[in-house]
Formats: C-alpha cells, sequence, structure tokens
C-alpha cells in the first residue's frame, strides 16, 4: 500500500516539476512533496505502524524516491535561473564603446546677441559704448532732455518712482547726458540697455523692455549724418534693404525729430498684431539733438551739433526673428530661447 503510495507520489511530483513554467510553481511542487509538512513527510510518518523488514524495505524506496525528486527538482531550479541570468545578460547591458553624451551647450539670449552685433558695428565706425544706471535721476532722464516736470511728454513714459524720487529710467537716452557730460565733443556714443515703463502687458508691450540709445555730437553734424547711419545700422542688422519710412515726430530733445518706420517682417506688411494691424512698426525715432538739451549739458549749440537716436532692441529682436509676441523674450521657457 505504501509503495502504491510512494510510486504515485514520484509520479505526480515528476510531472508537477516538468509542467511549472516559473521557480515560483516549482517551489510549490517541491514544498508539496518534500516540504516538512509535504507528502512524503506524511508516508514516513506511517512507517511506525510497519513491521522491520518492511520497513527496510520500504525505506528504500522512499530514499530513492526521494532522491529523484531532489535531483530533479535540482536540475529543473538550475534550468531556471539559466534561463533568468540569459534573460539578463540579453537585457541589462550598456554600450561602453558609445560616444559620452556631452555638456549641453548654452546659447545667447536673442537680444544680447543682437546687442553684440550692433556694439561691435558702432565700436567699428568709432563709437563708444556707454552703459547708463538702470536707476535713474528724474533730472538725467527728464529735465536734462528738456522735459521739465510740467511738460505733457511726460505722461508718455509713465514710469515706477522710487521713494527717494528716482525713478527706473523709462529710457535709454539718459545716458545721452551722461555721455555728453563726461566726453565732451565731439563725442560719438551708443548706449545699451533695460528700460521700464508702466504698460499694460500685450504682444508688443512690456513693462521691461531694451533700447539702444545714439549720439554723435561734432561740427556740422547734419541729417544727411543721421540718415547715413541709420541705413548702415539697418541694412548690417537684416542683410538686406528693409523698407523703412521717416516721418516727423515729436520728442522733446530733438528738432526736427523723426520716426523711421520699418515695413513689419513678420507680416510683409498685411497687417499683425505686432505692427498693430498697420504695416509699420515704429522702429527707430531720431532726430537733431534740440539746443537747450545741449546746453543744459554745457555745450555750445552754436559750435556743435548732433543727432541722436533711440532703436527699440526689442522690437528690433522680434523683427529679426520673427517673433509675434514680445511676452516669450522674456518668459524663461528655454524651449523657446534654445531656437536661437
Ligand atoms: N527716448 C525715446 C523714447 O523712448 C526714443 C528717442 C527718440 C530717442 C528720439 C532718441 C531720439 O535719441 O532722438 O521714446
Amino acid at each position: 500500500m505504501l509503495d502504491a503510495k510512494l510510486e504515485e507520489l514520484r509520479r505526480a511530483t515528476l510531472a508537477g516539476f516538468a509542467s511549472a513554467v516559473s521557480l515560483e510553481q516549482l517551489e510549490e511542487s517541491r514544498v508539496a512533496a518534500l516540504g516538512r509538512k509535504g507528502t512524503l513527510a506524511q508516508i514516513s510518518k506511517e512507517f511506525g505502524k510497519l513491521r522491520p523488514e518492511e520497513r527496510a524495505q520500504l525505506g528504500k524506496l522512499l530514499n530513492s524516491v526521494k532522491q529523484d525528486l531532489e535531483s530533479d527538482y535540482g536540475d529543473k531550479k538550475r534550468g531556471f535561473e539559466q534561463a533568468e541570468l540569459a534573460h539578463r545578460l540579453a537585457n541589462e547591458w550598456i554600450d561602453v564603446t558609445l560616444p559620452a553624451r556631452g555638456v549641453r551647450v548654452g546659447s545667447l539670449h536673442p537680444i544680447t546677441q543682437l546687442q553684440s552685433e550692433i556694439e561691435d558695428l558702432f565700436t567699428s565706425l568709432g563709437f563708444a559704448i556707454l552703459y547708463g544706471p538702470e536707476v535713474e535721476t528724474e533730472e538725467h532722464n527728464f529735465d536734462a532732455l528738456n522735459i521739465p516736470a510740467t511738460h505733457p511728454a511726460r505722461d508718455m513714459q509713465d514710469t515706477f518712482w522710487l521713494s527717494d524720487g528716482n525713478l527706473l529710467r523709462t529710457h535709454t537716452s539718459p545716458v545721452q547726458v551722461r555721455g555728453m557730460r563726461e566726453l565732451k565733443p565731439p563725442l560719438r556714443m551708443i548706449a545699451p540697455g533695460r528700460v521700464f515703463r508702466n504698460e499694460e502687458v500685450d504682444a508688443s508691450h512690456e513693462h521691461t523692455f531694451y533700447q539702444l540709445e545714439g549720439m554723435m555730437v561734432d561740427r556740422e553734424v547734419s541729417i544727411a549724418n543721421l540718415i547715413y547711419f541709420m541705413k548702415i545700422l539697418l541694412s548690417s542688422i537684416f542683410k538686406r534693404d528693409a523698407i523703412v519710412r521717416l516721418r516727423p515726430g515729436y520728442f522733446p530733445f530733438v528738432e526736427p525729430g523723426f520716426e523711421l518706420d520699418i515695413h513689419c517682417l513678420i507680416c510683409d506688411g498685411a497687417g499683425c498684431p505686432v505692427c498693430k494691424q498697420s504695416g509699420w512698426v515704429e522702429l527707430l525715432p531720431c532726430g537733431l539733438v534740440h539746443p537747450n538739451v545741449l546746453r543744459m549739458s554745457d555745450i555750445d549749440p552754436e559750435e556743435w551739433s548732433g543727432f541722436a537716436f533711440g532703436l527699440g532692441l526689442t522690437r528690433l529682436a522680434m523683427m529679426r526673428y520673427g517673433i509675434d509676441d514680445i511676452r516669450q523674450l522674456q518668459g524663461g521657457d528655454l524651449r523657446f530661447l534654445t531656437q536661437f
């Protein structure tokens, strides 16, 4: 009876091992047969009832069943382990011969790139580069530019006042004043930098943007000189003849004053948010320096004359790169900025 049980155990367990598809299943079969409470253990409890010679005989059979099962289990287990190892070796590998990923190279902001280019151009034309402070005195920003406190032009440049009476400069023009007082004529200078206005922000207006001021004071400077330099500037930036128009423009610090507009390069004149649907973008206000302005910086207008211009650097970057929303320039989105 017990021998039949043992044979059945051998057969069934070997079949269980053979059909196991994972190490876990194999282990389950092993525990069921050979575990402490497994079938084999139960069968051996019954040995106590046997006669000695029966016990010896069946003991041999029991040992042989046990050995068979253990050795088959060992083989199957090794088989699973080898398959598992082979799978890992096939999948978990790195190619140490691949080139390293390398350092990510950054890039300059489009406005910085443009600014550097214009600085190079004007340096080659004999202009000094000045950087004035972003926090200015009222005198530099307004009064010395012929904009006294009562002047309506102050309303056009609403700004942020500090509690000490200074302000965030509304334009780069105060650097003209610093330049004239520092350098004395004859002088040529440009002044790029950040300016601030109390503006409603939209696709073409920001409270913080960039301008680039230019000024030349010498003997007998005329509008012809002004137009000459403006043409050099625009053709060097756009690498082609940009379509421009000059119209009279009013600025208290120049006389006569002009607006140099550029044909909108975003929409090619069809009308878009950047050109306010007009097809033209105000890019370069300019003019001949007002005698009052020269006088307020101790320069004799009988002896000296000059031109000045205030390039909208942010606008220019938008035109050049076809950016249709000013907010992207300062949005800090690297996906946008790394395109340039
Ligand atoms: N400062 C003026 C502004 O921000 C721009 C400007 C106009 C600058 C005429 C100039 C100039 O130098 O001659 O609106």
